[in-house]
């Protein structure tokens, strides 16, 4: 006897559909699975026969042979556990095939037959939907993120048994439901941090909003404890607020990772800070089985490096890649896998090692000292921000907090009107924000009067700043544009940008 079931794996962040056909024939008693499988996928084997042994069906003695097709593709995971299981039992006539049309199974089993969770549902579920699936049979603990999809019954079951049952007849099962519109409605009330915690530190605060506003690299120095921290923990409150298809991007990478809570969404834009111990493979994705990076679990919100010069040089350089790409590709042998890597990139570091330097009042450190600190982050990583900012200690006074501050509502509303300039102006363009423009777009998009142009050009001499700097400077002047809602780039603009770049020749210049 033969029979087919359906499920899935995950390629990049989609889900794939993978057919699993089990064959029962007279001949000697093997247990055989083909079809290029990882190990976790051959182990498999072993947990289908004890689980379905000790769910109460006996293996008659034949010659069982699975196939997981299509064969070019490498299958990884324990999620076909459960699939392979279902197929056997069908070959075998327990089910009958017509009941495995339109489903698609996933979940790992143990060996007493209970049916673990496993990563990837909201993804694999979200491309069953695509392809006209009508029902998934997902681990209990897994339904919520598959619910999340809708147009598709998602129905979570604990044990193989439980599966084998809502196989045969349904009516007694009833599918897991999300209300995914009340689920939103509730993004913005969740950690409860603010912009208006933050006292003073009003030159910060417009230089984050603007970073924001154009999606610019932002990179903070300061003493330890002027609140570079706190303010950086607070840029995804005054990022724009996501939409339903962004929530579900970002939702699909932290399924993939197995780190969607129970609710099956996320709500929030996401802020990573990475400990700068991380390696290379945890920053960026990869690994033997391919898993999405810190960069990929920011990707629509932040990636904080908090005291950016102790982190591994190689570790920060292979984020230019796909800092450039808004996408890392990770190779692989048998693939390549890519992965969403649009984040806004925000860095903090002390200015010396003791963190006080140039306040020679506090700061002991040797020019020397100094010197070989600030260059262990180089010319090319430091071009990478379009702003950069000192963030001041605060005294008492402006610490006592007597006037009010403004909420992240209020910074977000001004953010909101910045990126609809972008979008109107880059519409039928590969462009989002304005960070992204390229030499060649900068001259279309940020055309100076002659005014302006000299402005810049003195600038550019008296400073001495590189070609990279020239373009960084114009990028931001055209995101303090949109915020003023100005299409033309006044000279207000071009200084308030320039001001951003002067940290260079304060710290890092001769
Ligand atoms: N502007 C400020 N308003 C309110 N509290 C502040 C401010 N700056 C610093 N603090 C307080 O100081 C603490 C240390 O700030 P932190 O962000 O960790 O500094 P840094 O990262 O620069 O070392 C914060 O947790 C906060 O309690
Ligand atoms: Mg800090
Ligand atoms: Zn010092």
């Amino acid at each position: 006897m033969f029979s087919k079931a359906y499920s899935a794996t995950i390629h990049g962040i989609d889900g794939l559909i993978v057919s699993v056909e089990a064959d029962v024939s007279d001949g000697l008693p093997i247990f055989d699975m083909v079809g290029y499988l990882g190990s976790e996928v051959k182990e498999a084997r072993e947990r289908v026969k004890i689980a379905l042994k000790n769910s109460g069906f006996r293996l008659p003695a034949k010659r069982i042979t699975v196939n997981l097709s299509p064969a070019d593709i490498r299958k990884e995971g324990t999620a076909f556990d459960l699939p392979v299981a279902i197929a056997i039992l069908t070959a075998l006539g327990f089910l009958q095939e017509e009941n495995l049309k339109n489903v698609l199974i996933i979940g790992e089993l143990s060996l007493d037959g209970s049916i673990r969770k496993v990563n990837g549902v909201l993804p694999i579920v979200y491309s069953a939907q695509q392809k006209g699936f009508s029902k998934c049979i997902v681990p209990r603990e897994n339904a919520k993120e598959g619910a999340v999809v809708g147009n598709i019954k998602t129905y979570g079951v604990s044990t193989l048994l439980e599966a084998v049952d809502l196989l045969r007849e349904d009516s007694d099962f009833v599918p897991e439901t999300v209300d995914v519109d009340a689920l939103l409605q509730t993004k913005n009330q969740e950690d409860g941090i603010d912009f208006s915690d933050v006292a003073g530190q009003k030159a910060a605060k417009r230089a984050i909003e603007i970073a924001v506003s154009g999606m610019h690299n932002i990179l903070m120095i300061g003493p330890p404890g002027s609140g570079k921290t706190m303010l950086a923990r607070r840029i995804p409150t005054i990022m724009p607020e996501l939409s339903f298809e962004e929530s579900m991007e970002i939702s699909k990478i932290y399924s993939i990772s197995g780190l969607l809570d129970n609710r099956g969404l996320i709500l929030q834009r996401p802020f990573r800070s990475p400990h700068h111990t991380i390696t290379t493979s945890a920053l960026v994705g990869g690994g033997r089985i391919p898993r999405p990076g810190e960069i990929s679990l920011a990707h629509q919100g932040v990636l904080f490096l908090d005291e950016l010069p102790e982190f591994q040089k190689n570790t920060i350089e292979v984020l230019r890649q796909p800092l450039e790409d808004k996408m890392v590709t990770i190779a692989r042998l048998h693939a390549t896998f890519r992965y969403p890597a649009g984040f806004m990139l925000v860095a903090a570091m002390n200015p010396c090692n003791c963190g006080y330097y140039p306040d020679r009042n506090q700061c002991n450190c040797s020019v020397n000292q100094v010197k070989r600190y600030l260059n262990r982050i180089s010319q090319p990583l430091l071009d990478r921000f379009d702003i950069c900012i000192e963030a001041l200690q605060m005294n008492y006074k402006e610490l006592e907090g007597k006037t009010e501050e403004e909420s992240s509502e209020q910074i977000r509303r001004r953010v909101n009107i910045a990126r609809q300039m972008q979008i109107e102006r880059y519409k039928n363009t590969k462009i989002y924000f304005n960070s992204q423009l390229t030499p060649r777009t900068i001259k279309k998009y940020c055309k100076l009067d002659q005014k302006e142009q000299t402005l810049l050009e003195q600038a550019f001499i008296k400073m001495n700043l590189s070609a990279r700097a020239y373009h960084r400077i114009l990028k931001c002047a055209r995101t303090i544009a949109d915020l003023d809602q100005s299409e033309r780039i006044k000279g207000k603009h071009i200084s308030e940008a320039i001001c951003y770049r002067s940290l260079d020749q304060k710290y890092w210049g001769e």
